[in-house]
């Protein structure tokens, strides 16, 4: 019998009367409870329980959970993040060798054996802190967010320089041009300055150069910019006569790199006290070849159909006429949302100059001239970009741009591409470490040159000048003798260029080896290791992050096998993968769960026991912010939520006491190897009822149907089945387990009445009442399908121990707090051992000492 729930309040107040009376006083003292929350403890940050009786650990956000929305997961305020557990000093355990951080809410750089973290050569930093800085270096892009649930919680290195690799434990080897390749350029930067006071500087991978003068004559900027330790020579000159680096008037100034080879990254002019302007100038070159829309006299003009797309780090302008003025292309440039301040290299004014029009005949022109047209010059216009970076990202040319000539063959229009044609101020030598011809030993960063002297291969490589002439640049950049042939790798006894057919081939016109994917080097002879998403890194756009990397930046590569060698934890070929943790006997989730990924455990998501039908990442697999879903898996345990309340060791099997060694409750933990707790109401709420579901069915004569719950389906049932047969088979189901059946007088299962020679089927159906099953539960199912509702909805709680005591996870049992017992679900004496049941006398089973 229930008692009323007066009475139950009388015996627990009178019960707490023995030694903590009033209010506040049983939660440890390390919390305060009131009559309005039901005595319920509130406890002080840093405890937890029931009664406040345990230290609390550090929370933070989950590196892998169950959704809780469809592409939302990575839950806030998760105790030691979901990855660790807890122990009596209230620290959290983290996964080992993996979390870290007092909520183990840290992924952290890669650490040598002795501890050392980054090889002792670069910074530790998140990719959300890499995000929002700039250097000029390692992190190219100034303005870029990176939102993510990830942002401060995976760190990587940011390597000194002269270091590279994941961990920054290789040493850079001197880079060169390719010694045989021509007609290169160097990169060229412009200033343009307006000022007749002050000084300003320049910064140029991660290092400025002391404050310059606005009077600065070639020679002072010349020897500040080569000051930079990574900037090596540069040629300077003033391009407007100018005798100074400023002047009132704006004077320009060209920045040649020398001695830095290839497209370099972005560098920033910063005004101290300039009174006046400074800016950096990109320059491209827009061309079209010569004759491109015009023809001939005598011939007719011809024209040109089409248009062209100018874009600027992935935003395009709308469609450019092919006989646009250059006034066109400036506004329809200065549009683009990417040169705006909140861009990368922002705000940045592009300004076009050269010719009116890009690719036009000029009508006018034509009709006064009795010349030939060749007059025409190629149209060029050029395209600056200024602002406060120099050498900001190229523009890219989408060209749809035809030639139309309707006199060669008069009434059939003849269609040609014209090659228009885009050219940055970019540097294109190659900046190869060794010239991409030597090795480098990354172990102590010098290049170790290619030589050999076969008869028919002949070279022999030394340190250049960066020029293709004896230097001291540590390169491989000289050729001492004239080569012939690619570098060769040894296969077998024999010397192959660029190592064979399998690993790559050899141009001719440069002799450089043109490497098979899985390859590289001057000679292809090094193995690439699998490229995955990085998992740490500079975003690439607001938001998007996690470029390709070599090992997915987890691992390091072994160059002779070009297998990845993944840091702890991680795995997949590319280390792209974050793993269930593995127990002693390398078994994944401590053989009690399934390893998924986020996606799958998304499709796991349950809300009392039923699927909720989430997903994350199954939208667009490409979304940035799940990007995680098929990299970060996670242990799905064996467990009973849901199908509680587990009797503990002991099952209930129609009607019968069963060992029960596998336990009900199952297991849990990050790596499922804690037992949980019986589930149950806490017997401190009074309103609390059972849930209780009518099934109508109506079958014909003797069929029999069965019942399904939360993926468990009864044994068949027969129609005329009485109350205490559908109780039966009810039970028997593990998720369900006690159950009350009642049927009208006179009834049975799915049939009313005897008519003398056979049940009629229809009745007013039967009731289930959820014993076992508390809180508000999902509609059983029958087949053949019957008209099933909800009578009573169920209010009962479902908390680990009613709430009123604590799991040891070790045996799987409560320990209930003084004065709470075990019960049968319902308030009163029962198998369950759930501390269900306020006892009268302060027995108590399981004493948990407070
Ligand atoms: C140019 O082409 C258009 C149609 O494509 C035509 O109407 C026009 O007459 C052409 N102009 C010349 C000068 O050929
Ligand atoms: C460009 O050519 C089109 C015909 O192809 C003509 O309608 C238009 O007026 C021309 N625009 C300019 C700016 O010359
Ligand atoms: C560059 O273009 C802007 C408009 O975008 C204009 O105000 C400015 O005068 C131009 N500067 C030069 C040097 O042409
Ligand atoms: C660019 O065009 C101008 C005339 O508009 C011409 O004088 C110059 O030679 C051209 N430059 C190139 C590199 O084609
Ligand atoms: C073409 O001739 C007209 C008149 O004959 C003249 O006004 C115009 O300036 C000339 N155009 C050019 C580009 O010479
Ligand atoms: C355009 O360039 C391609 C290759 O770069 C060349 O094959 C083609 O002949 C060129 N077309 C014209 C019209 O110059
Ligand atoms: C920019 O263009 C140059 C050639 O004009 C090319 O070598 C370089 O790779 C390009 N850079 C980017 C980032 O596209
Ligand atoms: C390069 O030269 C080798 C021999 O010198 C020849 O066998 C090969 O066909 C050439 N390759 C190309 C692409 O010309
Ligand atoms: C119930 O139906 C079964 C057949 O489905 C029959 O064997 C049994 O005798 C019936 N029981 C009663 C009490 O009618
Ligand atoms: C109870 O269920 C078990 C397995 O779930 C089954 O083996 C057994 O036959 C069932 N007992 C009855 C009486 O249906
Ligand atoms: C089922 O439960 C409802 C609500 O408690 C009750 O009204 C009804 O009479 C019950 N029916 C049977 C067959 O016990
Ligand atoms: C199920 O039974 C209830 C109560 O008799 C009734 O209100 C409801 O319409 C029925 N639903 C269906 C789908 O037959």
């Amino acid at each position: 019998m229930r008692r009323p729930p007066a009475i139950r309040w009388l015996l627990y107040t009178a019960l707490l009367s023995g030694h903590e009376a009033h209010e506040g006083a049983h939660c440890s003292g390390h919390g305060v409870t009131s009559k309005e929350n039901n005595f319920e403890c509130t406890c002080f940050s840093g405890w937890k329980g029931p009664n406040c009786g345990v230290k609390a650990c550090p929370r933070g956000r989950a590196w892998a959970d169950y959704a809780s929305d469809t592409d939302e997961a990575h839950a806030y305020d998760v105790e030691c993040s979901g990855v660790g557990y807890c122990n009596e000093d209230g620290q959290c355990e983290c996964r080992e060798g993996v979390f870290e951080g007092p909520a183990c809410e840290k992924l952290a750089c890669p650490t040598s054996l002795d501890g050392t973290i980054c090889s002792g050569h670069g910074q530790c930093v998140t990719s959300g802190w890499a995000a929002s800085h700039w250097d000029g270096r390692n992190l190219l892009r100034p303005h870029v967010e990176y939102p993510h649930w990830d942002a401060e919680k995976i760190s990587g290195c940011l390597c000194d320089r002269g270091f590279s690799g994941f961990n920054c434990s290789r040493v850079d080897c001197p880079r060169g041009d390719v010694p045989e390749t021509r007609g290169q350029k160097n990169e060229i930067v412009r200033l343009e300055c307006g000022a007749s006071k002050g000084t300003f500087t320049l910064t140029y991978k991660g290092s400025i150069t002391e404050p310059i003068p606005y009077d600065a004559p070639y020679g002072l900027v010349k020897a500040r910019l080569q000051a930079l330790p990574d900037i090596g020579e540069v040629d300077v000159r003033f391009l407007r006569g100018q005798e100074s680096v400023c002047s009132a008037q704006k004077t320009e100034t060209e920045i040649e790199f020398l001695t830095d080879f290839g497209s370099l990254p972005a560098l920033k002019v910063q005004s101290l006290s300039l009174e006046g302007s400074v800016f950096l100038i990109t320059r491209q070159r827009l061309r079209c070849p010569r004759g491109s829309c015009h023809q001939a006299r005598g011939r007719g003009p011809s024209n040109c159909t089409g248009g062209f797309y100018l874009g600027y780090d992935g935003q395009f302008t709308s469609k450019i006429a092919w006989n646009a003025t250059k006034e066109y292309v400036e506004k329809a440039l200065s549009a683009l949302s990417t040169f705006n301040e909140d861009s990368d290299y922002g705000p940045l004014h592009v300004n076009v100059t050269g010719s009116n029009t890009v690719c036009n005949y000029d009508e006018k022109y034509y009709m006064n001239s009795t010349e030939e047209y060749d007059y025409l010059n190629a149209q060029n216009v050029t395209i600056d970009i200024r602002g406060k970076y120099g050498n900001v990202y190229n523009l890219t040319l989408l060209n749809s741009l035809w030639r139309v000539d309707s006199y060669t063959n008069p009434g059939y229009a003849y269609k040609e591409k014209v090659n228009l044609t885009l050219e940055a101020s970019k540097g294109t030598k190659e900046n190869a470490y060794c010239s991409e011809r030597g090795w480098c030993d990354f172990a102590t960063g010098t290049c170790m040159c290619n030589k050999l002297d076969t008869g028919s291969l002949q070279y022999d490589y030394k340190s250049s000048n960066g020029y293709g002439e004896p230097g001291n640049r540590g390169d491989c950049g000289y050729p001492a003798i004239e080569a012939r042939g690619c570098p060769a790798g040894r296969i077998g006894d024999k010397w192959v260029q660029c190592g064979g057919k399998d690993r790559g081939h050899c141009d001719n016109a440069t002799l450089i080896c043109q490497c098979n994917a899985d390859h590289y080097g001057a000679d292809c002879m090094l193995q690439t290791c699998p490229y995955g998403p990085s998992w740490w890194g500079e975003a690439r756009g607001s938001g998007e992050g996690h470029d390709l990397a070599e090992c997915s930046n987890m691992g390091e590569c072994e160059r002779n096998s070009g297998l990845c060698d993944c840091r702890e934890g991680f795995g997949g070929k590319a280390c792209e993968k974050l793993l269930c943790p593995v127990d002693g006997d390398a078994q994944y989730c401590s053989g009690h769960g399934l390893c998924l990924p986020m996606w799958r455990a998304a499709e796991e998501t349950t809300l009392s026991g039923e699927p909720r039908g989430l997903t994350y990442g199954a939208a667009t697999q490409q979304s940035p912010a799940t990007w995680d879903s098929r990299r970060i898996y996670t242990c799905h345990c064996d467990s009973r939520d849901g199908f509680q309340p587990a009797d503990g060791p002991v099952m209930w099997v129609s009607g019968v006491h069963t060992a029960n060694d596998d336990f009900v409750g199952g297991w849990t933990g990050y790596d499922c190897s804690l037992r949980r707790c019986p589930f149950g109401d806490d017997p401190r709420t009074d309103d609390d009822v059972s849930e209780i579901q009518t099934v109508r069915c109506s079958l014909p004569g003797k069929d029999t149907f069965t019942v399904s719950f939360r993926g468990d389906t009864s044994r068949p049932i027969s129609a005329n089945a009485t109350d205490a047969q559908i109780k039966w088979a009810l039970e028997n189901m593990t998720t369900l387990q006690e159950v009350h059946v009642s049927i009208n007088p006179g009834e049975r299962a799915c049939q009313t009445r005897w008519d003398g020679n056979d049940w009629r089927h229809g009745s007013s159906g039967f009731n289930v009442t959820f014993i076992s099953q508390v809180g508000d539960v999902p509609l059983l199912t029958t087949s053949p399908p019957s008209n099933v509702t909800e009578t009573v909805k169920g209010t009962k709680e479902n908390l680990e121990c009613g709430r009123q005591g604590y799991c040891d996870h070790e045996s799987g049992l409560c320990r209930c707090l003084k004065g709470f017992v075990g019960s049968d679900g319902d308030g009163n004496p029962g198998r369950r051992r759930d501390c269900g049941r306020i006892d009268p006398q302060g027995f108590t089973l399981n004493l948990w000492d407070e």
